[in-house]
């Protein structure tokens, strides 16, 4: 087996990614939103765990990321904080939390990593958001960037399609990532573009481009561990790989469960005292 960089026993940290970046290790992120998942993906290896805020999907049942508020994402980010022994450790900034004000931006930026015991934070957006990344950065705090499809967005994309197809928005990205790059993000996701947009962002960039639904030349790729274990029936977009059915799983296992508590099967002699 390989020797990487990020099998060690140790905490992941934001300079180990650019030093990947360099040797050509890939990065593994994927998203958790509670205390047993994100154990589960740590002790597995996870190189980053990302405290989405897809939660207002995942575990809210909210039909866009827009609801959830830095209490609930602190909420969750805590929890996950308490179980990464190795993974490093990154909590989204919700919809309406950075987007008043810098002031407000940075404040909430200190607060998530206070309260919520983070090793970083991700923000939304590019050129105009840059002052504020670089004095979030300056607070000494680790800032991840997202550009292409930011869910955050939506009503003004009017739906969740393929991002920066066109020459002029893809012009624009690039220049949002060396925004953000010179702003001093220690990684930018890109999330559902053109496979060679993203490879040609992961060439110019030298922070660590992390991809969901952006194609093989990242430097790392990210996906929501609901979507990725098959948890979510009916949700299958090209870029998903499904690596377990875990639907079938758990509703196999709890029909069951309820068989034997009707019929009296459970719990029998050797599971009573
Ligand atoms: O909230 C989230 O899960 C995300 C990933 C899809 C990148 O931002």
């Amino acid at each position: 087996m390989a020797e990487y960089l990020s099998s060690s026993k140790k905490k992941v940290t934001a300079p180990l990614f650019f030093e990947m970046k360099k040797c050509g290790e890939k990065i593994s992120w994927l998203t958790a939103y509670d205390y047993t998942t994100a154990s589960l993906l740590d002790q597995a290896g996870i190189d980053t765990i990302l405290v989405g805020d897809s939660a207002s999907n995942v575990m809210h049942g909210n039909a866009t990321t827009l609801p959830i508020t830095v209490d609930e994402m602190i909420f969750h980010a805590r929890a996950v904080a308490r179980a990464a022994e190795h993974a490093f450790v990154v909590c989204d900034m919700p919809f309406g939390s950075y987007q008043i004000s810098e002031e407000d931006g940075i404040r909430n930026a200190v607060r998530i990593m206070k309260e919520a015991g983070v090793d970083g934070v991700k923000l939304e957006g590019g050129a105009e958001i840059a002052p504020m990344v670089s004095k979030i950065v300056a607070a000494g705090i680790p800032v991840c960037g997202h550009l292409g499809l930011t869910p955050q967005s939506v009503h003004q994309f009017g739906g969740y399609g393929l991002r920066a197809k066109e020459e002029a928005e893809a012009e624009k990205l690039i220049a949002d990532a060396k925004a953000l790059e010179a702003a001093g993000c220690f990684s930018i996701v890109l999330e559902k573009i053109p496979a060679n947009l993203a490879e040609k962002v992961s060439a110019i960039i030298k922070c660590p481009i992390i991809g969901i639904g952006a194609g093989n030349k990242c430097d790392g790729q990210v996906l929501v561990y609901a979507d990725m274990l098959g948890m979510n029936k009916g949700f299958k977009p090209k870029f998903l790989r499904q690596y377990a059915d875990l639907h079938s799983i758990i509703t196999d296992a709890v029909g069951k469960y309820v068989a034997d508590v009707k019929s009296s099967d459970f719990p029998n002699e050797n599971e009573s005292y």
